[in-house]
């Protein structure tokens, strides 16, 4: 166990970082000793890795691996195992699908659906906007594993629905997918920063009828600021068009499993694809993505066979056939490892203590004239401006940028910035049990110091 000080990292420079690090890639004619390889790792690199486990990471949506996953993944480790299909490993296989299967069962996903994992979240944002360009063409009467974007009259018209905040992730996939960023015809926020459910109906209802809806995504747990968008009306409409709907809950997902939070997540059944990222607020290590369908046979759109591996006369199971990597890690087994640990209690209180601590914040803050905040937490995000009473309000932005890179550059904490609807926002985030109310509390009053410096100077 890599044993890291309490400080979110050693502060150095990025020339001191490099300098420290140079040693490690001057690769020499003779091997190191490995017992001097781990103390040099242990003194000139561990220093300068981000503490996650720190109660002032506040920052982004990483975690210290949760102890049951450990075992899970230092077994993977251990035995390396691709996990593609029986041919390469008859257990991680078959674990990769009951793990698969039972948790279509915990987030009460149809009967029909299915599931599999991914490099990223990233990833599987891409595979289900292929997806939904290949049920399209489908109903334009053309084979788009064949044809691709020719086979389309009229390509330009194409579009992709997403809230004006979407995740970048989202971007990548439209540049990736050959659809081009101006595939995204892009939604405002309602009041709190969720994707506005009236415009996105209209814009189904055919109020833009020169496109061609391909998909509408909806993010549950936004990462800017936590938000889950609505479910219900939106995969009405989308069902009753026959336009894929994919909701985003990378981040988010993960809280409909509280029975407190279960309301913002009805109609997860109606939804076509869904994306969730264990790796973030369940501390399962990297990579652990997973990408859901309510109806699981259109994974089959992504098949591609092979006449040594992935065979299609091959009758063992093959949960690699579900996405393009032909190598692929273990991921299920730390998930596994660290549900049984943890039991469904351990994991919900886990969950529970993120947002908790993220509401109390809010209700902390309510009557503080000196905080303006700008989202009410559906999550474990909140975004705020402070503003000093003697501020210039023309000064507001430069202020929080202020106070943000003040605030990293000490070293002693980790917080974002964000723009929301052209302002600038500070950013906290709880994703782990060690931030406390107490802990955000703390870099609260760091914050409200640090912009009264900014109007004496
Ligand atoms: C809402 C959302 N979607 C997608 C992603 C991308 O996931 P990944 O980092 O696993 O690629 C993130 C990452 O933070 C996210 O917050």
């Amino acid at each position: 166990m890599v044993v890291m000080s309490r400080a979110i990292y050693s502060g150095a420079s990025l020339a001191q970082v490099r300098s420290d690090l140079k040693g490690l890639v001057e690769f020499e004619y003779e091997g190191m000793d490995s017992t001097d390889l781990s103390s040099q790792l242990k003194t000139t690199l561990v220093p300068h890795l981000l503490n996650y486990g720190s109660p002032e990471f506040q920052s982004m949506f990483n975690a210290f691996p949760e102890e049951g996953a450990l075992i899970g993944a230092e077994l993977a480790l251990h035995v390396n195992q691709g996990v593609t299909n029986w041919q390469v490993s008859p257990g991680g296989a078959v674990l990769e699908e009951l793990c698969c299967e039972k948790l279509c069962e915990l987030f009460e996903l149809s009967e029909k659906s299915e599931a599999t994992f991914m490099y990223s979240g990233t990833y599987g944002n891409q595979q289900a906007l292929y997806l939904a360009l290949h049920r399209h063409a489908e109903k334009m009467g053309f084979d788009y594993s064949k044809e691709g974007m020719s086979g389309f009259v009229n390509p330009q018209n194409l579009k992709i629905v997403v809230a004006e905040d979407v995740h970048f992730s989202v971007l990548h996939a439209t540049r990736f997918l050959g659809l081009g960023e101006n595939a995204l015809l892009k939604i405002g926020l309602d009041e709190n920063l969720r994707i506005n459910p009236a415009e996105v109906m209209k814009v189904l209802e055919g109020h833009a009828s020169e496109h061609e809806i391909v998909c509408v995504v909806v993010t549950l747990g936004s990462t800017i600021t936590g938000s889950v968008d609505g479910l219900p009306g939106i995969s009405k409409m989308c069902s009753e068009k026959g336009v894929w709907l994919h909701a985003d809950g990378a981040y988010g997902l993960a809280y409909s499993l509280l029975p407190e939070k279960e309301h913002l997540f009805r109609g997860l059944e109606m939804v076509d694809s869904i994306v969730w990222d264990p790796h973030k607020q369940l501390g399962i290590p990297i990579p652990s993505s997973l990408l859901f369908l309510n109806d699981g046979t259109n994974f089959e759109r992504v098949n591609v066979y092979s006449n040594y591996f992935n065979r299609k006369e091959e009758e063992m199971p093959n949960p690699g056939l579900k996405s393009p990597p032909s190598t692929r890690p273990f991921s299920a087994l730390p998930l596994v490892t660290s549900i049984k640990t943890q039991g469904l209690h351990g994991l919900r209180q886990r969950l529970r203590s993120s947002i908790n601590a993220v509401n109390d914040l809010a209700e902390f803050l309510i009557d503080d004239a000196e905080i303006e905040i700008m989202n009410e937490p559906d999550t474990g995000v909140i975004c705020f401006r402070v503003q000093p009473v003697e501020i210039d309000k023309q000064d507001l932005c430069s202020l929080q940028e202020y106070v943000y890179k003040r605030t990293n550059l000490e070293g002693k904490r980790a917080i974002s910035i964000a723009t929301i609807k052209g302002k600038k926002v500070l950013r906290l985030v709880s994703v782990s049990p060690e931030v406390t109310v107490r802990a955000l509390k703390s870099t609260i009053l760091s914050i409200k110091e640090m912009a009264k410096k900014f109007v004496k100077n």
